[in-house]
This record gives C-alpha cells, structure tokens and sequence, in this order.
C-alpha cells in the first residue's frame, strides 16, 4: 500500500510575517498519521519553516534545484546539497510555471533530478498538459514524453526514490479540477508506462494529483486507485484549508 503524500507548493508567496503565521497555523493541525506532509516555501523562506517546524512531521521542501548538484559559480542558483543542508528532504522538479514561463526544458528537467536524488533529496517530477493539448487529444502523448525524459536517462530505477506530480496546466490556479475519473486516468497511464519497465517500482512510486484541490474535491480525487495525495498551491497558504486536505487523504 502506497503511504499518500499532501505537499503544499507556497509558489513565490510569503513574507517573514506571513510565513510566521502560517507555521503557527501548520503546528496546530491535526494531522493524520498515515500520511506524508511536506511544505514548499521560498527558498528565502526555507530557514525560517524548518526552524519553525522542528520537532513535527511537516517535512520542508524546495521549488528548485540547480542543474548541478554541489556548489559552484552558478550566480542565483541553489545547490541540491545546499538544500539538504538547510533541512529540505524535498524538490519539486519541472513544475510547469517553470516549464512554461522559466524555460525549463525537459533536457534541464532531468539534469535538476538526478542532481536532486544525487544529494538524497526526493524529486517530485511534475507532469501536465496545457489546455491546447488536452482538447487536440494530446494528454497521454505530452505526460508520456515528458516522463520518458526521465526514464530514457536515468531509468525506471530512478523512480524508486521518487515522486510523480500530475498537474494539468489548465487547473493550476483557475478553480477548474480534473475530475476524478480524468485524472485517475492519466495516473493509470503514468503508471502503466513505468510498470511496462518494472511493475514493483511502478506499484511503489506515488502519482499526486495537482490544480485546484481544495478540501471540497480532495476526497474524490484521494478516493481514486492511482491518485496517491495531492500537491497543492492556493490552497496550501491557508493551514486550516491545508490541515483539511491532508486529513481528506488519510483514512
Ligand atoms: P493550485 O496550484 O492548487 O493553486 O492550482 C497547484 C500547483 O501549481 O502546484
């Protein structure tokens, strides 16, 4: 049985205040203890919530990593052994804001996760089709190539330490869902094209659901067989709405 994971994306959100409160507001939920609960702040930001959190089981993660994996001349870059140094445990990989407005190209993408897992960070690649796509029937084409970038250089063993985030581009930050049976769709087939190289890992790495989850539409979308949490934006920044999610995906 897959452990499920909620994980708060904070995007370029928050202030020393802001983020005060929102830790105070994380250390008095309750949490469910069968599932995993990590928080992506700034990277400005990150000192501040894993000092904040010590002691809990909020584990703290970063939105990026440099495509290189120690210290070096990379001017406004951050090293995946510098965020394991300052407490994170976590990087989000290939987010498509990144992906689209960034420039982060599938090639860069595989570079920043294997730079991840080389520090023992765990990589949440994310996955998603734009809004175009989907209608051109595209959605299985783009997730699968996007995930063989990973698989073709790295190899199914890569995502044995590993998350997979599918976040259709469509409902990040519009209030628009996947409904649970799209979603569970494209989940089996993320699944699927990982099992067709080996069915253990396939069965062990968790597949989250992002873009628009909310309390409301968390229980259906965690209900379903290949939804394995949630990586959550909006949402995130209110820690009652957080709290509520994370007890949606526990049982
Ligand atoms: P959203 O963002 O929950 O605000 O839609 C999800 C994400 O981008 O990770």
């Amino acid at each position: 049985m897959r452990r499920p994971l909620v994980a708060g994306n904070w995007k370029m959100h928050g202030t020393r205040a802001s983020v005060a409160e929102l830790i105070e507001g994380l250390r008095h939920q309750v949490l469910p203890g069968d599932v995993d609960v990590a928080v992506f702040p700034t990277c400005l930001h990150v000192g501040q919530v894993v000092a904040g959190l010590e002691g809990g089981v909020i584990a703290v993660g970063a939105q990026n990593c440099a495509v290189e994996s120690m210290p070096g001349a990379l001017t406004g870059e951050v090293a995946a052994s510098q965020l394991l140094d300052a407490g994170c445990s976590l990087v989000l990989v290939g987010h498509s804001e990144r992906r689209l407005l960034l420039g982060d190209s599938d090639e860069v993408v595989v570079r920043k996760f294997a730079a991840a897992q080389a520090c023992g960070l765990l990589p949440v690649l994310c996955l998603g089709e734009t809004l175009a796509q989907r209608e051109a029937g595209q959605t299985l084409e783009v997730v699968a190539r996007q995930l063989s970038g990973v698989l073709e250089e790295l190899g199914v063993g890569a995502f044995a330490n590993a998350v997979i985030a599918y976040e259709p581009v469509w409902a990040i930050g519009t209030g628009l869902t996947a409904s649970a049976q799209q979603a569970q769709e494209v989940h089996a087939a993320i699944r699927g094209q990982l099992a067709a190289e080996n069915a253990e890992i396939a069965g062990g790495v968790r597949i989250l659901y992002g873009g628009s989850v909310k309390a409301v539409n968390a229980v259906e979308l965690f209900g379903m067989p290949d939804i394995d949490g949630g990586l959550i934006g909006g949402a995130s920044l209110n820690a009652d709405e957080f709290g509520a999610i994370c007890r949606a995906a526990g049982n």
